[in-house]
């Protein structure tokens, strides 16, 4: 079989697309032939040896794929040849054929492509887990999403009104509110040109925020805080703006609020069924034609270094996936 392998540490530029031999399932795990393979932001780093996993040499960067299962290794159960399937595997996916615990799969509705099935894992994985599991977020509340035009920011406008919020998406740009926009957001905040809090405080008649959801960090996390509701909750999601901020635990306090670290990566090692449950109702969305994750552009295997330098450059703003049909 064909994979695409990373055998030194010095970027997606060193990768190359050799022959190695097919893989075998041992127990409790299935051969999936993989015919879609979404990349990451997180895969140039990978590449590099500067992301948290680092995987031994040689190994194939792509944490999201979808398929059909091939063959099932002994013990598997629920599982059968033909299945077509989708899973997060952190890496390892830019192969035609990987092996991965049965329990990892989760099932794609035939109206579902293997490229969208498997550029939903990540974005969309994280923002219900935040939103759902972490934020508890309830029909009729207010979310506020900072850094909603990024990849994490999308996808969390998106699920947020499926779970039945009112979103305020907050970004840095006119252009990028639009795009907030179109996502569905009902109202858009301009966090370099207005003051966050009495924005926020403002669009909700002086009540303030039932959730924050943070991508950036830095030196918006503090005025979300002050405006949030009382026992509203500050999603820790991420901190794009590079600087990881510092806050007075008073305005908790004052808020009866919570803070709460959002870390989908390891919510998927330690519960994956809670992960399964989570991604059959984003693809059941799919399907159901609620939501249309945007594919910015699709290569195949052998592109992998021109489909890894539009994440290296920043250019993706939509996924970027290898196709393997
Ligand atoms: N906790 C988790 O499980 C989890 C899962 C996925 C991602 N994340 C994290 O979430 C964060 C956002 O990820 P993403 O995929 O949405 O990234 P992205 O697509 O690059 O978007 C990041 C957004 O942050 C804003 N930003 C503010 N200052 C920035 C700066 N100095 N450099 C770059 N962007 C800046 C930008 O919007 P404006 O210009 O509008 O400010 C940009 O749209 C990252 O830190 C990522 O590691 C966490």
């Amino acid at each position: 079989m064909k994979a695409a392998l990373c055998k030194s540490l010095d970027g997606p530029e060193a990768l190359v697309v050799e022959e190695i031999a097919d893989p075998e399932a041992g127990p409790g795990e299935v051969v999936v032939r993989v015919h879609a393979a979404a990349l990451n932001f997180f895969d140039t780093l990978i590449t590099r040896g500067k992301y948290q996993t680092k995987p031994a040499l040689p190994f194939s960067p792509s944490g999201e794929i979808a398929g059909v299962v091939e063959r099932v290794g002994p013990g598997v159960t629920g599982v059968v040849a033909g299945e077509r399937v989708a899973a997060a595997v952190s890496y390892g996916g830019a192969r035609e054929k990987i092996v991965i615990a049965a329990e990892s799969l989760i099932p794609v509705p035939a109206s579902v492509s293997f490229p969208v099935a498997s550029a939903v894992s990540v974005t969309f994985g994280t923002a219900i887990h935040g939103l759902k599991d972490r934020g508890r977020v309830k029909p009729g509340e207010t979310v506020a999403i900072l850094g909603a035009s990024g990849g994490a920011g999308q996808a969390a406008i998106e699920v947020a009104k499926l779970l039945g919020a009112r979103v305020i998406a907050a970004a840095s740009s006119d252009d990028k509110l639009e795009i907030c926009k179109a996502l569905g957001a009902d109202d858009v905040v301009n966090y370099d040109a207005v003051d966050l809090k009495q924005a926020l405080k403002d669009l909700t008649g002086g009540r303030g925020v039932d959730v924050v959801y943070d991508c950036v960090g830095g030196k918006y996390a503090e005025p979300a805080i002050r405006a949030l509701a009382w026992q509203g909750r500050f999603l820790v999601v991420g901190f794009a703006a590079g600087d990881i901020p510092k806050i007075p635990l008073n305005l908790l306090m004052l808020k009866g609020a919570d803070a709460i670290g959002v870390f989908w990566g390891e919510a998927v090692r330690r519960h994956p069924e809670r992960h399964r449950a989570n991604m059959i109702e984003v693809l059941r969305w799919v399907a159901e034609g609620k939501l249309d994750p945007r594919i910015q552009a699709t290569y195949p295997l052998e592109k992998i270094r021109e489909a890894i330098g539009i994440l290296d450059r920043r250019e993706a703003v939509g996924k970027i996936v290898l196709t393997l049909d």
